[in-house]
């Protein structure tokens, strides 16, 4: 089973609205001759409608950061998926870090706005990682596991396959800390397995797992060339044409 590499920028809460227009006009045209490695750019929900338009026939899609779980109703300042739907956004990220870690994002949340982003048809793009701590005491896969097993409760099969998940130790997010192409395989590897058990072998080739976390133009190939990682989560190093194409380049 081979799996299109899938690199991925997340923007975070960066760019106003005419910078991150610059940055796709630059990305659309250097990207166009990567036909092998699917791409997205993730930008705040409120540039995602102008940013899909600018990107509209190129291939790279458009994803957000977050979304809310519910399909409509009373909650004041959310965004729906069926809203994103309907403004041309293909992906959403879930689960990040720091909506776990500053705004208290639990996995039964995550769960149900996987849920809710593959009923939408969105993508979602699942983050999982452990904290320093939590590697230092050999934690690492309980914890990734606890957040895999909590984030997919529930999901078929058939919708399994078309989520991508996302490893991201978080010491190694935005610290210039990137995890050792070593460490990030082992850690595939057992999402991997994760898979496996709940499901089979099939869905378990199918799946994407990017690796995420101080990922640029230097570091990307050797990660990339690690046979369970299929992609990168790119923060930083995405809001920058060069350094942004660097990584696709190296995939
Ligand atoms: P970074 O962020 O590449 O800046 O470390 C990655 C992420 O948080 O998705």
């Amino acid at each position: 089973m081979t799996r299109r590499i899938f690199i991925a920028g997340n923007w975070k809460m960066n760019l106003n609205l005419a910078s991150a227009l610059d940055l796709v006009a630059g990305l659309k045209e250097e990207a166009a001759s990567a036909t092998r490695v699917d791409i997205a750019v993730c930008p705040s929900s409120l540039y995602v409608q102008p940013i899909a338009a600018a990107l509209k026939g190129t291939n790279i899609g458009v994803g957000t950061q977050n979304a809310y779980f519910e399909r409509e109703g009373a909650f004041t300042g959310e965004i729906s998926m069926a809203m994103l739907c309907d403004v041309g956004c293909q992906y959403v990220i879930l689960g990040h870090s720091e909506r776990r870690n500053i705004l208290g994002e639990s996995s039964e949340q995550v769960n149900l706005k996987t849920h809710a982003a593959l009923a939408a048809g969105l993508t979602p793009i699942v983050c999982v990682g452990e904290l320093l701590k939590e590697r230092e005491a050999g934690q690492t896969e309980n914890v990734v596991r606890r957040q895999f097993d909590g984030s997919f409760s529930g999901v078929s099969a058939e919708d399994m396959k078309k989520c991508v998940i996302a490893y991201e130790p978080v010491w190694a997010i935005g610290t210039g800390k990137v995890a050792t192409p070593d460490q990030a395989e082992e850690v595939h590897l057992a999402i991997r397995g994760m898979i496996e058990k709940n499901y089979d072998k099939n869905v378990a080739e199918a799946v994407r797992i990017q690796y995420g976390g101080s990922v640029n133009d230097k570091n990307a190939k050797e990660i990339l060339a690690k046979p369970n990682v299929d992609g990168a989560l790119v923060g930083g190093a995405s809001l920058k044409v060069e350094s942004f194409m660097g990584i696709i380049r190296s995939a």
